[in-house]
């Protein structure tokens, strides 16, 4: 199929081929824009609304940044200030939008909100981090293990921490992409039932633990994020607690591979899911990480609109 002004809800919605077609456009537009070569033609003039219904650094900059590149103009509309889903349904916004613009970023709550978005609307949509699934972060991820390993398939992957919507992503990313995986993570945050449903299907290349060493050791990669994500502060004392002993530290590192990368989508709780040593040890993995949100963004955004 081709990519040409398709959505992007949800890795599952793409093959390997594609999402592996996405992260070589990703590396030309970073090589081009690193050489300072222009490559804004195809796409001049177009509009893309961005939605925030919860905060962001690195996903509203890396659209914004990736947009203006590419020529195209970008309304941002914050937490506060839309009506969608509070005085306007998500099928009139949608609606309203696609008569207005090229594209529309949404990051917020369910996956069902983007999903709805996209069911109403003649133009891509995009997900910029739903409570299920962070696909253009899991983009990012992939850009920067290529550039560090050369490749994807054949790695060991392990995340250690929550179950939520980075390790729901990673999950059917790194299974699809042929690597295998380990999660960690305290009882009572496991992954999505039907991520685990998925995962199911790739039999000894994925393995769901409570014991963190477990997904540490031998690991090529390992994942992490917050214990804590946006919505749950309520929540910060008992996880905090419920998820001691789930930190990536040197003893845990040194169960890794000896040149075993980390990603982490930051921002980061130095002292709870990850120790200021490790991270600074990793620190240029991980920003790059951050740096090749704005790669993916605009692979995302250009062959979408524009085809190749
Ligand atoms: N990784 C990520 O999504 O960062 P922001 O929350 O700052 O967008």
């Amino acid at each position: 199929m081709s990519l040409k002004n398709r959505s992007f809800l949800k890795l599952l919605d793409y093959t390997p081929a594609e999402i592996e077609e996405l992260l070589d456009l990703a590396a030309d537009l970073k090589a081009r824009k690193k050489a300072g070569i222009r490559h804004n033609e195809q796409l001049a003039g177009k509009n893309i609304a961005l939605i925030f219904e919860k905060t962001s650094t690195r996903t509203r900059c890396s659209f914004e940044v990736a947009a203006h590149d590419l020529g195209m103009e970008v309304t941002y509309l914050d937490p506060s200030g839309s009506q969608i889903g509070k005085k306007e349904s998500i099928a009139d916004t949608a609606q309203v939008l696609c008569g207005m613009f090229d594209g529309i970023e949404y990051r917020g709550y369910g996956q069902e909100i983007v999903n709805e978005l996209a069911k109403y609307s003649t133009v891509p949509v995009w997900n910029g981090l739903t409570n299920e699934f962070h696909p253009t972060q899991i983009l990012a991820d992939f850009l920067t293990i290529k550039e560090h390993f050369g490749k994807l398939a054949g790695l060991k992957a392990g995340f250690v921490g929550d179950g939520y919507n980075m390790a729901n992503s990673l999950i059917v990313g790194c299974l699809m992409m042929g690597m295998d995986f380990t999660i960690a993570c305290p009882n009572g945050y496991r992954p999505s039932a039907d991520v685990l449903f998925f995962a199911r299907e790739y039999g000894d290349h994925f393995k769901l633990t409570t014991a963190p060493d477990e997904a540490a050791r031998g690991a090529d990669v390992l994942f992490t994020d917050v214990w804590t994500s946006m919505g749950m502060e309520r929540e910060t004392e008992r996880r905090r607690r419920d998820f001691n002993g789930f930190c990536l530290d040197a003893a845990r590192m040194a169960l890794a591979k000896p040149d075993c990368m980390i990603q982490h989508p930051l921002p980061a709780h130095r002292g709870e899911e990850i120790t200021a040593e490790v991270l600074e040890a990793h620190a240029n993995e991980i920003f790059d990480e951050a740096e090749n949100r704005l790669h993916v963004e605009k692979a995302v955004l250009g062959i979408l609109l524009a085809g190749k």
